[in-house]
């Protein structure tokens, strides 16, 4: 038995976290996982998650499907993504379950797509966060690119973008990254997604956003939801996906939502009856504490209001370590230009550091990210900027 079992190739960013832990210098920078760290490197659980699990600490959690009826879990979720006033929301013309985080989220509707439309295909921005490769094609759903990142410009390639768009064939499925692309902390503006969205329209492409990031891009939860909006807007169908592993510090608890707006009520009940059927075959059902604390949060205006400032506190602290490390940079006088590391938004700046330089950050100076360059300004600090800006100086210096 089983000896035809070859280990699997490993994945791009959980084994930057392994060989960092493996690694016994102190000097040791781990800029890998996109996870949030404060300005002493260490997690945080934000306050409004504590004062919500204070207010539920009496709570049973032993029935999950009896808490599951009980909660408002996913409309809450959609009315963060949708808008409060969105006329999905008030007609109920939407279908989703709550997931295992971002991850389960996609794998949901990835699953959903390969049972409702079997020979369809997921086209997938160049370059995506890696594991959205590897969700589709687990699906048994197959995936092309398309263009997004200009290397040249570390901005936009939107003619290409929309040349795709335009030339995919009529009625593709298409993942987007509403705020904080994931690799790239690049993303269009409203005019382009204005743009984007009405050439969706002539094509009859369905939008599939995967949005890890709300919140974390401009420190503004509803303006991180301006893709969407507009696309709502336009009256498109859609799916979302959604986590609340980074704006609100969930991670262990593997919170999210999937979602996906509907043309009536009677289609959206089928298709949550389906999604219904996908999650009791793979596992039943999700945990309730996480979507109980999310709940919580999202009905309390307190509570609200406090999540809003942390969300801010985080991305001004992400945005202060981008301003130091650029100018860090820039007095050493180095060669390269950084204006990029200021631009890009959201947990991380795509440096494009070659393969080479990153192995050579890891040799000779302990920091850890992933091979494409990507780094998370999460685990950058006052304390780590210096040792790290140097450290770039050093590798990419002529
Ligand atoms: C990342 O891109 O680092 C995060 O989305 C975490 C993960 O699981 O990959």
């Amino acid at each position: 038995w089983w000896d035809h079992v070859l280990p699997a190739p490993k994945d791009p960013i959980t084994s930057v976290t392994e060989a960092f832990l493996s690694d016994p210098s102190p000097l040791k920078l781990n800029l890998g996982v996109g996870a949030y760290r404060d300005d002493k490197g260490e997690p945080v659980t934000l306050e409004c998650v504590r004062r919500a699990a204070e207010k539920i600490s009496g709570c049973q959690f032993l029935e999950s499907t009896k808490a599951a009826a009980k909660s408002k879990f996913v409309e809450d979720s959609v009315k963060l993504a949708y808008g409060n006033d969105f006329n999905v929301v008030r007609e109920g013309r939407f279908a989703g379950v709550p997931a295992l985080s971002g991850t389960g989220a996609c794998r949901l509707f990835a699953q959903f797509q390969r049972r409702f439309y079997p020979d369809s295909r997921m086209f997938i921005p160049m370059p995506s966060w890696s594991n959205h490769h590897d969700i589709w094609r687990d699906s048994q759903v197959c995936t092309s690119t398309y263009h997004y990142y200009d290397p040249d410009t570390k901005g936009l390639q939107f003619q290409a973008l929309m040349n795709d768009i335009k030339n995919a064939p009529d009625c593709s499925f298409f993942l987007l990254h509403p705020c904080a692309h994931n690799p790239t902390g690049v993303d269009p503006n409203y005019e382009q997604w204005k743009e984007v969205s009405h050439i969706f329209k002539i094509k009859n492409h369905f939008p599939f956003f995967d949005m890890a990031y709300q919140g974390i891009a401009s420190g503004d939860l509803e303006r991180d939801a301006i893709a969407i909006r507009v696309f709502l807007e336009d009256g498109h169908l859609l799916g979302c996906a959604q986590s609340f592993s980074k704006n609100m510090g969930l991670y262990g608890h593997r919170v999210g939502c999937v979602s996906i707006v509907s043309r009536d009520e009677k289609q959206a009940t089928a298709i949550k009856s389906q999604l219904q059927q996908i999650v009791r075959a793979m596992y039943s059902s999700s945990p309730v504490h996480g979507p109980l604390l999310v709940s919580t949060i999202l009905n309390d205006a307190d509570l609200k209001a406090l999540w809003e400032e942390e969300v801010k506190v985080m991305v001004d602290r992400l945005i202060r370590m981008r301003i130091t490390l650029r100018r860090t940079l820039e007095e050493l006088n180095s060669f390269a230009s950084w204006e990029h590391i200021t631009k890009q938004v959201g947990m991380f700046y795509f440096s494009g550091l070659s393969p080479k330089e990153v192995d050579r950050l890891q040799r000779d100076f302990h920091i850890y990210m992933t091979n494409d360059g990507r780094i998370s300004m999460a685990g950058v600090t006052s304390s780590n900027v210096d040792y790290l800006a140097n450290a770039i100086h050093e590798v990419t210096k002529v």
